[in-house]
């Protein structure tokens, strides 16, 4: 028994910030983030009431429609967000609601920037064992919310966006997920993290005076790391499955920064025409950059049942990891 996506959704705000707004912002040009982080825009929900989880509600009901699935079908639901609406109810209890789904153990993870491949483990781990039979894994990211925008190291970076994903057992052994070798190494904490809202620094005019409600990033720390431990854990989960760079025909990695994406490309060796990237339209998306990227590649008719699918992933904590997936029949 395997687990395999069978529908992908993803949603984008419609409005799209460019460089050319982000300059007239902060000190920052086109030419620099263009060569340094390999952005031209990204997109961002303007609402100031409106919480990730409107960037996941309409990918979700766009995901039951697409595959035909009624909403007290899915008995598992799992939502990652490093920006949820509130500390609780979880934003999976909210999206839940707002799409009508009753029946299922919904909760929200935190695996910041990796949560997409942390909720496709858990969701394989339960169909695997046979608990859950229809699972939504869900990603809700509305970074802009933790963003300084008269930062110019890091606003330059974010953009929003939310994704679903339908996760069902499979017998077809040749498709689906494969494995994954998934790490969190606490000693990147301090290197990249939101220090107020938790129950360490709980909201003061303190917090707010020192912008504690914003990332914090070592960006040189961060980039050196993420480049790391992507390319070790691709390097790993690729020799524990005997797989050659032949036998990989796609390779998705978080999408934070180009350079990072390239610099794991060439050391594990693949070619450019194998990578996936959406980096210059959509920004680091955090959780629901993997698969915004996969869900946009499908549309353009890249994906084929069958495929083997190369995903790595990086983010706060510093949480990391690679996932071999073979492309089932997917709705999307
Ligand atoms: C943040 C990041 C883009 C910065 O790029 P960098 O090449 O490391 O740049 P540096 O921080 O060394 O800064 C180089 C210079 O550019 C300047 N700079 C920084 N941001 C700038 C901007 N938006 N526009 C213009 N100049 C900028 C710096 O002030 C510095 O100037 P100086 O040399 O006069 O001091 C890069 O480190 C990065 O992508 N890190 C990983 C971030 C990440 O992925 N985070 C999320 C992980 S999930």
């Amino acid at each position: 028994m395997k687990a395999a996506i069978t529908g992908l959704t993803h949603y984008l705000p419609d409005y799209v910030l460019t460089n050319e707004e982000l300059s007239q912002m902060v000190d920052t040009n086109d030419e620099w983030i263009t060569t340094r982080v390999g952005i031209k825009e990204r997109h961002i929900l303007k609402d100031p009431h409106a919480g990730s989880s409107a960037l996941a509600i309409p990918a979700v009901k766009e995901l039951l429609e697409k595959t035909g699935t009624c909403p007290e079908e899915v008995d598992c639901f799992i939502c990652a967000s490093s920006a949820p609406d509130y500390r609780w109810p979880s934003t999976a209890a909210i999206i839940c609601d707002a799409c009508d789904i009753r029946h299922a153990m919904a909760y929200d993870i935190q695996a910041a920037c990796s949560g997409f491949l942390f909720n496709l483990n858990q969701a394989r781990a339960f169909i695997e064992s046979g608990l859950y039979k229809k699972i939504i894994v869900c990603q809700a990211e509305k970074c802009s919310s933790f963003v300084d925008y008269t930062d110019r190291s890091t606003c330059p970076l974010f953009g929003d966006g939310g994704a679903a994903a339908l996760v069902e057992p499979t017998d077809d052994d040749s498709i689906g997920i494969q494995d994954a070798v998934l790490y969190t190494n606490g000693e990147g904490n301090d290197h990249l993290i939101l220090k107020a809202g938790g129950s360490v620094n709980v909201p003061s005019h303190q917090t707010v005076d020192d912008k504690w409600s914003y990332i914090y990033q070592d960006g040189r720390y961060v980039f050196k790391n993420a480049v790391t431990m992507m390319t070790q854990t691709s390097g790993e989960i690729m020799k524990k499955n005997n797989l050659t760079l032949e036998d990989i025909d796609w390779v998705c990695t978080h999408q934070a920064n180009k350079r990072i994406i390239d610099a794991v490309r060439q050391y594990v060796g693949v070619s450019e025409e194998k990578v996936i990237c959406n980096i210059e339209k959509v920004g680091n998306t955090s959780s629901a950059s993997i698969p915004i990227a996969l869900h946009m590649a499908a549309q353009e008719g890249k994906l084929k049942k069958g495929d083997t699918l190369l995903l790595a992933a990086f983010g706060s904590g510093f949480t990391y990891g690679a996932m071999i997936l073979k492309w089932a029949d997917c709705k999307i």
